[in-house]
């Protein structure tokens, strides 16, 4: 169920190479990703809206995996970039990103980010509170530019048939509340500045979630405002940006609509309430992370130690752990797995496999079916191309894990293993 393939000899191939090479080329924990699949994962989004007519942009959200190699490939796909921090902005920029065709967040922007994001001329800062209006009026009037903003709302969707929906609640730290006054009030500030270009609006609902209803409701609660200020202001918006979130599987549990079914749902959705309110229809934007990056890449682990409680659970321990996939620790999230060099084998056993950190919690999978388990086997987690690299951690001074791209049969190393020198390189001597 996950788009890898077997070969010959049995083991598992990801983009047409052998795992168990790049295993052996490049040590492991090995984060590995099928560019092929990125690729296509880019298209059915680009694709769809193309299919459908209406103007659109995706943004890759760049917090799910960044790095030069990833931003590269991003952009030679056309999509835009969702970048949250200066960290993320100078990765983009480090990858000849077209910074018109970038977009910041954050909801506790520094000037030094707003400074850099201003001086390279981004494509859009969407505007989260009202300090941020304060500092970029003053820096566009220091620098002399303009700018284009959306503002981000909260829309309070807080449903108990979607309690996935996490962000766009009420209670949340990002962005003006729909309902209080404040998207008004920041509004008018945006609407009326001189060196403002006030474009639209912008939400974003949650994450992991698998069909087109949260998105739906989002787009009729903005369409509500926009109403209201259409009739007060004369005001039509240009662009409606509708987050990201878009599901993955990550277990046979997961079962997201394909992309291409949310997206013309709430196209249709955004067709109908623009004619509702007799509006000229907006670009329509959207900002997946996950959905791009999360199936296409795989984690390479060796197997190390074992541990066989009778009655109870066999432990088996690998090479990494949190420090490269945090998510099963901090979300208890569940993955699939298999063992790569004997891929082929019937499954006899079941093992819980841990992680290395010296903490209960670093487990990665509870309850894994495999073939009987030897030491320096070669475990291959699914679906961890999204926020694994990107939240990894030196915790036990772990150095992070390299990254390596696979495309039609050829393979490449785009992030280096960090190094124990890596490790210690910000320390200073004490004596
Ligand atoms: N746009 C905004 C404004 C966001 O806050 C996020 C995610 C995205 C786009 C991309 O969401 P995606 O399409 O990747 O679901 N670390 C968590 C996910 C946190 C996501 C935060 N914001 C995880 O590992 O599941």
């Amino acid at each position: 169920n996950h788009p890898f393939e077997l070969n010959s000899k049995g083991h598992l191939e990801i983009g047409e190479v052998d795992s168990i090479d790049l295993a052996k080329k490049y040590g492991t924990p090995l984060y590995v990703y099928d560019v092929s699949i990125i690729r296509e994962n880019c298209r059915s989004f680009v694709d769809t809206f193309k299919e459908l007519g209406v103007s659109a942009q995706v943004a890759y959200a760049s917090k799910a995996f960044s790095s030069t190699a990833m931003l590269q490939v991003i952009k030679q796909e056309g999509l835009s970039l969702d970048v949250v921090s200066q960290g993320e902005l100078y990765t983009a920029i480090q990858a000849d990103f077209p910074p018109n065709k970038i977009h910041m967040h954050g909801n506790n922007k520094s000037v030094e980010e707003l400074s850099m994001a201003i001086e390279h001329g981004i494509g859009c800062i969407v505007v989260d509170n009202f300090l941020e209006i304060d500092l970029i009026s003053k820096l566009l009037n220091k620098y002399n530019k303009t700018i284009d903003v959306l503002i981000r709302v909260t829309p309070g969707i807080e449903s108990k048939t979607h309690q996935y929906i996490m962000t766009g609640n009420e209670d949340s730290k990002f962005g003006f509340n729909l309902h209080n006054g404040q998207a008004d009030k920041a509004f008018l500030q945006l609407y009326n500045h001189e060196n403002i270009n006030f474009k639209g609006l912008h939400c974003h609902i949650g994450s992991q979630i698998f069909e087109a209803d949260g998105f739906k409701m989002a787009t009729t609660m903005l369409f509500e405002k926009i109403g209201e200020w259409n009739k007060l202001h004369g005001y039509t918006p240009e662009v409606l940006n509708l987050g990201g979130g878009f599901g993955i599987r990550y277990t046979k549990e997961d079962t997201p609509l394909p992309y291409s079914s949310v997206v013309k749902e709430l196209v249709a959705k955004v067709k109908e309430h623009a004619s509702l309110f007799d509006l000229t229809i907006p670009e329509i934007w959207i900002e997946p992370g996950r959905a791009i990056a999360g199936n296409a890449g795989l984690t390479l682990y060796t197997i190390g130690s074992k541990k066989e409680i009778p009655g109870v659970r066999s432990y088996v321990s690998v090479d990494g752990g949190m420090t490269d996939n945090l998510r099963p620790a901090l979300y208890q999230a569940k993955y699939e797995g298999v063992l790569a060099n004997k891929a082929a084998q019937p499954v006899t056993d079941l093992v819980s496999v841990a992680g290395k950190c010296c903490e209960s919690g670093d487990m990665l999978i509870w309850d894994l079916p495999v073939p009987e388990v030897d030491s320096d086997d070669i475990l291959a987690v699914f679906s961890t191309g999204a926020y694994g690299y990107s939240m990894a951690s030196h915790y036990n001074r772990f150095p992070n894990a390299a990254v390596v791209f696979v495309e039609n049969g050829q393979d490449k190393l785009v992030v280096k293993r960090e190094t124990f020198q890596d490790v210690v390189k910000n320390d200073l001597s004490y004596e």
